[in-house]
């Protein structure tokens, strides 16, 4: 066996087994920290046994690039590389406790537009311990939305706020790249995981790009769970599910928990994909801890590998690596975070365990389902322009401060001064329509929305709204923020109080 030992720079792993097929595609490489040198090795060497075509261009990226003040964990010379090669294979790096420290994952992510995160939940029973014996599950994450984007405020004493941004062209890019994954792999049925019977315009705006995204789908079922309901079920009953699709936040707790239950974090692999950027790596972290002793488990790195290779259109070779991987598992040659006495044969190694798959190259498993990666890759496919909607301004939210007050004396105070065209037509608290209904036995907080309201059928002037809030503050109420009120083709952009 061949191990390559990349050096600083370039190290091609092709080897010309088919000249045919490919030629040689670079993508960036980072060997990470901790045991990420170790699997990485682990996984070029596989990859230039089973015949990859591709030319890894092995970069400084994560602690050593921190250490140099490269805030993002990226040098100059391997964001040019990947700049380059659009493909990034990453071992696990540490991220560095301190001010002006920012997480490797959050700037690729973010600086590459990486909108999808594919977590492959698969269990190896009767070789790795699982409570599900079969559950094979794709969980496709959106990944830069949701509550994600970071802006938070605290508005008052007692409270403060998290924005939750969806966007259409987000949950389509999403939600076309569920269904097109589920094609590409010979999936049967995708399930998008929604809250929307509470946030029925942010959710319920993924939900229904779902649906329409469904309809070009005919061949794949499509359906829809509430995401607490949808949890409980992939909790206790994983093997019902296929393909999950589901917006940021969760996506991140069901991911994890999904890969969990199947018994495998440490085998897991995990796609990151952008419309001309994709990345690979484990789920896993540096384990620190067994670093530099060649026992670290290389499996999630190399099936994250398997999905790399898929991506860059090498699905052969990406078959003939997770087969192979199979068949160790299941000949019982583990590592020894999976060792089970009495199941495993041998406790191995990273180098032996290596050893193991690439004399398996070429070897279907006997009793775990083969994998099939032959197929065309994954479409990745920018959201169709639709036409804008007519926007009319029909009201606005005006948020006050007001602690040790009742509903009724603070729509006393609010009704004094002119609204011009608008009237109040509502004032909640956290969301809590409070007035004019009447609630006597509501926890209230320091936080108030006043709803104005053009006269139904009408629009108003965001002009004179924004006299509204400088009449309101002059008449001592503290504004803490406004939302306008918009319709969009007639169609109100704005949920109602909750018991309006
Ligand atoms: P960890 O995943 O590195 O380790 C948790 C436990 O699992 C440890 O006992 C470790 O020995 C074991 N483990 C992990 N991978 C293994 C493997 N391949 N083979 C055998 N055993 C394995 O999580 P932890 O300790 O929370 O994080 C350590 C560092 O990794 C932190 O600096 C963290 O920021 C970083 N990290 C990086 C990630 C990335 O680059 N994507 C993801 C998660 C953590």
């Amino acid at each position: 066996m061949t191990i390559i030992r990349p050096a600083e720079l370039s190290v091609s792993t092709s080897v010309d087994t088919d000249p045919m097929t490919h030629a040689a595609v670079p993508i960036t490489v980072a060997r990470g920290d901790g045991i990420g040198p170790e699997i990485m090795d682990a996984c070029l060497a596989v990859f230039a046994a089973a015949g990859a075509q591709i030319k890894a261009e092995v970069h400084d990226i994560g602690l050593s690039a921190y250490k140099r003040g490269h805030a993002g964990g990226l040098t100059p010379d391997a964001w040019a590389s990947l700049e380059r090669t659009r493909v990034l294979f990453k071992a696990p790096v540490a991220t560095p406790q301190g001010s002006g420290m920012k997480s490797l994952n959050v700037t690729l992510r973010k600086s590459f537009g990486l909108f999808a995160n594919v977590r492959p939940c698969v269990s190896y029973h009767p070789f790795v311990a699982t409570l599900h014996p079969a559950m094979d599950v794709v969980i496709v994450r959106e990944n830069e939305e949701d509550v994600y984007a970071g802006i938070e405020h605290r508005q008052t004493n007692d409270v403060v706020q998290c924005l939750k941004l969806i966007t259409r062209p987000g949950c389509e890019r999403i939600v076309r790249y569920a269904f097109g994954y589920a094609k590409a792999h010979g999936r049967k049925r995708v399930t998008c995981f929604t809250k929307d019977n509470i946030m029925k315009l942010s959710d319920g705006l993924f939900h229904q790009v779902f649906n329409e995204v469904a309809k070009e789908f005919p061949e794949i079922t499509a359906d829809h769970m509430i995401v607490d309901i949808g949890a409980a079920r992939l909790a206790a009953s994983p093997e019902r599910f296929d393909v999950i699709v589901m917006p940021n936040l969760y996506g991140d707790i069901l991911s994890d928990v999904a890969a969990e239950i199947a018994g495998s974090v440490g085998l897991a692999g995990s796609a990151n994909i952008g419309l001309d950027v994709a990345m690979f790596e484990a789920v896993h972290g540096t384990a620190p801890d067994i670093a530099g002793k060649d026992i670290a488990n290389p499996s999630g790195l190399l099936l994250a590998g398997v999905q790399m290779l898929q991506h860059l259109g090498q699905g052969a070779v990406a078959e003939r690596i997770h087969n192979a991987w199979l068949r160790t598992i299941e000949d019982g040659i583990h590592t020894a975070d999976i060792y089970t006495g009495g199941v495993s044969a041998a406790c191995v190694g990273t180098k032996a365990f290596t050893d193991a798959v690439i004399a398996r190259l070429g070897q279907p498993p006997r009793k775990l389902k083969p994998a099939h990666h032959g197929g065309t890759p994954v479409a990745v496919v920018e959201a169709p322009a639709k036409p804008r909607q007519h926007k009319a301004f029909v009201g606005i939210d005006i948020f006050v401060d007001a602690p040790m007050t009742l509903p009724g004396t603070l729509a006393k105070q609010v009704n004094a001064v002119d609204s011009g065209d608008l009237g109040l037509t509502m004032i909640t608290n956290r969301g809590l329509a409070v007035w004019p209904a009447s609630l006597p036995h509501a926890n209230l907080a320091d936080h108030w929305r006043c709803r104005f309201q053009a006269a139904p059928g009408t629009t108003g002037d965001p002009k004179s709204a924004a006299q509204l809030v400088g009449r309101l503050m002059g008449a001592g109420l503290d504004v803490i923020k406004t939302e306008h009120l918009y319709t969009f083709d007639g169609v109100p952009g704005f949920s109602v109080g909750q018991g309006q």
